[in-house]
C-alpha cells in the first residue's frame, strides 16, 4: 500500500478540510507514492519519536499534534520548529497529521473513554462548525452511572487517563460533598474554553487540559468544577484507536507501532494519595 492510499483512505474518516483554520493537518513532508514499510503512531512529533520510528522500520509516521502552528520555512536542524521534519525528510520518513480533524470526528473514540469514565446517556459535548452530524463534535457529556463524591470521582481517574498527577478544582459545595458529581464532560487535549458550554449542558465537572488562571476562575463563578490529567495524558487514546482503524484500512498489509509516550507503571500509580 501506498502512502498516498492508506492518506486518502484516512481522510476519509478525518476530512482535513474540517480541521481549524489555524491547525496545519495533512501529510506534511515526504513522498506520496512510496510503498509503505511500516507505520509509526505517535501523539507528538518529537526527535524521541523519530528514534523510535527509524528503530521500528517504520517509513510512515502519524502523530496527532503538528510540529508547530508556525510553521518555518526554512527547513534546518538548527530552526526549532522546523527540526522536525528536516530529521524526517533526511531518514526518508513521511509525516501524516490528523489533528482537530480527529478531535471532532465521529470517529475519534471519544465515547470509548465515556464508558471507562462509567458515563451512561452520552454526547457530544459541542457541535463542529464544519458538520451538522449529531454523532461528530469537541467533547463528549454524560451521567455517571453512580452519582460520586468528588474525592472518589477524582481518584478514579488514576485508572483511566496516564496522569502522573491531577489539578483539582472543585467547587466549594462539590470539595465538602455538599454536592456529588453526577454529570461529567470530557474534552481532550486543550478544552477550557468549552466550560460555558459544559455547564450550560448540565455538567458538574469538566475534564480537560491546559486549564488557566482565567478559565478556573470563570468557571468556579457559574458552578463549574474542573480537573486538568494534563493535555498528553488526556489524549493517550489517540494512538490505540487510529491503530485500530489503519489495520481495518490495511488489514495487517503491514506493522503498524505505537510509540508510548506514558510508561505503564504510571498508569495505576498513587490512586490513593489524591489531596484535597
Ligand atoms: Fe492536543
Amino acid at each position: 500500500m501506498l502512502i498516498s492510499e492508506l492518506t486518502n483512505a484516512l481522510h476519509e474518516l478525518y476530512a482535513p478540510e474540517s480541521a481549524e483554520k489555524w491547525d496545519y493537518v495533512g501529510l506534511l513532508s515526504g513522498n506520496p507514492d512510496t510503498e509503505i514499510k511500516a507505520v509509526s503512531i505517535g501523539l507528538d512529533p518529537s526527535e524521541d519519536f523519530i528514534h523510535y520510528s527509524h528503530k521500528m522500520g517504520a517509513n510512515f509516521l502519524i502523530t496527532h499534534h503538528p510540529p508547530t502552528l508556525k510553521p518555518d520555512s526554512l527547513i534546518r536542524p538548527d530552526r526549532i520548529r522546523s527540526r522536525f521534519t528536516y530529521h524526517t525528510l533526511s531518514k526518508g520518513l513521511a509525516h501524516l497529521v490528523i489533528h482537530t480533524n480527529f478531535d471532532h470526528s465521529k470517529e475519534n473514540g471519544l465515547e470509548k473513554i465515556a464508558t471507562r469514565l462509567k458515563l451512561t446517556k452520552t454526547q457530544r459535548l459541542s457541535r463542529s462548525e464544519t458538520s451538522t452530524n449529531p454523532k461528530e463534535g469537541y467533547g463528549i457529556i454524560g451521567n455517571l452511572e453512580n452519582p460520586s463524591l468528588f474525592s472518589d470521582f477524582a481518584k478514579s481517574l488514576f485508572l483511566v487517563f496516564p496522569s502522573k498527577t491531577l489539578a483539582l478544582y472543585p467547587t466549594n459545595s462539590l470539595k465538602s460533598g455538599e454536592k456529588k458529581v453526577k454529570c461529567v464532560a470530557f474534552v481532550n487535549g486543550s478544552g477550557g474554553s468549552f466550560f460555558e458550554r459544559a455547564r450550560s449542558a448540565g455538567a458538574d465537572i469538566l475534564i480537560t487540559g491546559d486549564l488557566t488562571h482565567h478559565i478556573i476562575s470563570d468557571s468556579h463563578s457559574i458552578g463549574l468544577g474542573l480537573i486538568d490529567p494534563g493535555h498528553a495524558p488526556s489524549e493517550f487514546f489517540f494512538n490505540q484507536h487510529l491503530s485500530t482503524q489503519i489495520e481495518k484500512i490495511a488489514k495487517k498489509a503491514f506493522s503498524v507501532f505505537m510509540h508510548n509516550q506514558f510508561q505503564q507503571r504510571e498508569l495505576l500509580k498513587n490512586p490513593e494519595e489524591v489531596a484535597l
